[in-house]
């Protein structure tokens, strides 16, 4: 078991930093994904990456129906197809917004030993990799509101 983090909420302004590349899979990483893991699921998230937890580096965690996957440098090498579904974030609490992603993604990157990996992902996987990939530019779901609904989130605050 890892330590329960903090999850950092917008609009703290780590969420917004791109992330570096981690050179390597080593004791500190493996010691961030599982402390990622721990708090994703204390916070019954489904998906995370270190900048919510105050870190700029490209990690990502993902859990869903058992899957379990821990990332490092994830890129999108291929993505097809078209998918809109609302989206929340354990960084931009009590907020949904309808976005439209790619709906089957591979994506490759560093598995928790330090191995180049391809996933092939589809539906809510491969937009939950997608997600968190925009953490790791600093992109948020609220940077795909529309207008108007931008307008009434700055108005009315993230929790109305
Ligand atoms: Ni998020």
């Amino acid at each position: 078991m890892g330590k329960i983090l903090k999850i950092k909420k917008y609009p703290d302004k780590i969420l917004r930093e791109g992330s570096r590349a981690v050179e390597k899979i080593a004791e500190t990483e493996t010691k961030l994904f599982e402390d990622m893991f721990s708090t994703m699921r204390n916070s019954s998230g489904i998906g995370l990456a270190a900048p919510q937890v105050g870190i700029n580096q490209k990690l990502i965690v993902a859990d869903i129906d058992g899957q379990l996957l821990k990332l490092a440098n994830p890129e999108v090498i291929k993505a097809e197809g078209k998918d809109k579904m609302e989206e929340g974030c354990l960084s931009v609490p009590g907020v949904l917004v309808n976005i439209e992603r790619a709906y089957e993604v591979v994506v490759k990157g560093l598995n928790e030993n330090g191995e180049l990996v391809e996933i092939k992902a589809r539906g809510l996987l491969a937009r939950i990799l997608l997600h968190e990939i925009d953490h790791l530019n600093g992109k948020l779901i609220i940077d795909y509101m529309n207008f108007f609904k931008k307008v009434r989130f700055k108005i009315c605050g993230r929790n109305k």
